[in-house]
């Protein structure tokens, strides 16, 4: 019979349309995998908080001629030698930046050198989140900078 091969021709061509066009618009690996996409789009909200709020003084880069402020990950070293547990590193950072003041600094060397830092117009809550990034990131490893760098030029 001449019908029921022509559907069965056809149905066959729609298989296979349906199984190309799933493999030619699947979405690429790096969007699926829910966890990585999390993390990254985090970083870069982070990388634009600090380039807006802290990096214009402690800019990442060492090479930089005229330095405002010590390197961020020199910050972070002292904080963590003073406490290393999530909570109570966020509380003191979150507190020196609501009112930066010599009684509660850390880096007295640093006041020295730079003078103490001026009060930097930034929501509480972002400093937060700074807080937090910096607590779990080792902003001072090559890894780091790096990818600090892909984020700067794409600015
Ligand atoms: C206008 C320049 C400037 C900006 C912007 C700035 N800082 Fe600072 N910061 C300094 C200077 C200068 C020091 C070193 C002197 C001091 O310790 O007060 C410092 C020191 C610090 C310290 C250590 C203070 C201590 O002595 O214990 C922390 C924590 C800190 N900054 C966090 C931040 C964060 C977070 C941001 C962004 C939200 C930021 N700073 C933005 C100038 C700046």
């Amino acid at each position: 019979m001449y019908l029921p091969k022509l559907s069965i021709v056809v149905a066959f061509l729609l298989l296979t349309v349906v199984g190309v066009s799933k493999i030619v618009f699947q979405p690429p690996k790096q969007y699926r995998s829910q966890s990585s996409d999390t993390i990254t789009i985090k970083e870069t909200e982070v990388f634009g908080l600090l380039q807006t709020n802290c990096f214009t003084c402690h800019n990442p880069d060492l090479t930089v001629h005229k330095r405002l402020a010590p390197p961020m990950f020199k910050v972070r070293e002292h904080y963590l030698e003073q406490d290393t547990t999530l909570d109570g590193f966020v509380k003191s950072i979150t507190h020196f930046v609501a009112a930066p003041n010599d009684t509660i600094a850390l880096m007295p060397g640093a006041i020295r050198n730079f003078g103490l830092m001026p009060k930097v117009n930034v929501s509480s809550n972002d400093v937060q989140v700074i807080a937090k990034y910096l607590h779990a990131t080792d902003v001072a490893s090559d890894e780091w900078y790096k990818r600090w760098e892909t984020f700067k030029t794409k600015q």
